[in-house]
């Protein structure tokens, strides 16, 4: 994101003679007029640093904005007018929007109502539709594959079935594409609900085979089949409102830990995923999206979304966008060459 921040203050800026000012902790910022000015000297040494500079926030959706009343009850309050006069206050001509899909269907609300918004496409599950990629996807998927080499390290010597759970709501980009890289034997998606005894028979064989340690990579959001996603109990979701997901790698290890002989261990790689230095796919796609946000605003593009389709930076409107999750396709190739090259997706 700061990629993204550091190129649009910069072509504004150098190229024409704009000002900045960035909004702090996303929404938040905009309904409770809290707000920086952004120069180019300010952002030069960010492109390199995870997350934001401007900070983030979940529960800042203005239309259905969470807090805690008196009792501490959480209440949901439309602030949507509020955001759109303290917009509309700083004189601004137009709004960035950086997000995944749920922060790009409020951009297109408040598109709506009549702030001028450009979209960037945000997140590391990659699940975002009408863009080839998402910046921090590449970034997430190299510090899941790395884990993964490590894991094998284990799995090899103490001859254990390990398993690595990672993120990946609806979508299992970061779970695929991960374990493709890191010699998965098999990778447990949400698209395709997988099936215990396809998972151990897939162990016995290696075991069979000689080879008695399997590694398993399987998406947060991945379930068994007619059984729904596992949730995390421990996780505080009030004000956020969203349940998270998480633990089916524990459970996993369970399921198959009292039906093989060997040892079984999870490791869950949690939010590490999403944090450190950005890498250079990533860092060189931010600041690809934010130049072309600033063209993009410039000609007037508003109510668009700035896109990956390779080789190009091109729009595609907001409204096309709303609420649709980019699941695999399970005609993709990228599901044939895990499955031609022997990695197991549990069915
Ligand atoms: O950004 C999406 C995501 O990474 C999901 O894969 C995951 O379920 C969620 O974020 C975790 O969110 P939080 O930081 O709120 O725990």
């Amino acid at each position: 994101m700061n990629a993204v921040i550091r190129a649009i203050t910069r072509v504004a800026v150098f190229q024409h003679g704009c000002r900045v000012i960035g909004i702090e902790q996303g929404f938040d910022g905009l309904i409770f007029n809290r707000h920086q000015e952004l120069t180019t000297v300010g952002t030069r040494e960010i492109l390199a640093l995870g997350g934001t500079i401007l900070g983030t926030t979940n529960k800042g959706n203005p239309f259905s904005y969470r807090e805690f009343d008196e009792n501490g009850d959480i209440q949901e309050r439309d602030y949507s007018r509020q955001a759109l006069d303290n917009y509309n206050r700083l004189e601004l001509d137009c709004l960035f929007v950086v997000g995944g899909d749920g922060t790009l269907q409020i951009a297109y609300k408040l598109f709506e109502m009549g702030i001028p918004v450009i979209g960037i496409p945000k997140t590391i599950d990659n699940d975002l539709e009408g863009t080839d990629y998402t910046f921090g996807f590449q970034t997430a998927t190299q510090v899941a594959c790395d884990a993964l080499d490590r894991l094998h390290t284990t799995g090899r010597s103490h001859q254990r079935v390990m398993i690595l759970e990672v993120m990946g709501r609806d979508a299992g980009w970061i779970a695929l594409e991960s374990g493709i890289a890191g010699r998965a034997h098999i990778i447990l998606i949400p698209e395709i609900p997988y099936q215990l005894d396809k998972v151990l028979e897939k162990i016995k064989l290696r075991q069979e085979g000689g080879s008695p340690y399997s590694i398993i990579v399987v998406a947060e959001g991945a379930k068994e089949v007619g059984h729904d996603e596992i949730t995390l109990k421990t996780a505080s979701t009030r004000l956020q409102g969203v349940q998270q997901y998480g633990g089916v790698g524990n459970y996993l290890a369970e399921q198959i830990s009292g039906k093989i002989d060997l040892e079984v261990r999870c490791t869950v790689l949690g939010h590490t995923q999403r944090g450190g230095t950005p890498n250079c796919f990533d860092r060189v796609l931010g600041t690809r999206l934010g130049v072309h946000a600033v063209h993009a605003a410039l000609a007037g593009k508003f109510g668009h979304m700035v896109a990956l389709k390779t080789p190009d930076i091109t729009l595609v409107p907001l409204k096309d966008l709303a609420g649709v999750v980019r699941k695999i396709p399970l005609t993709s190739q990228l599901i044939q060459c895990a499955e031609e090259t022997r990695i197991s997706l549990g069915r």
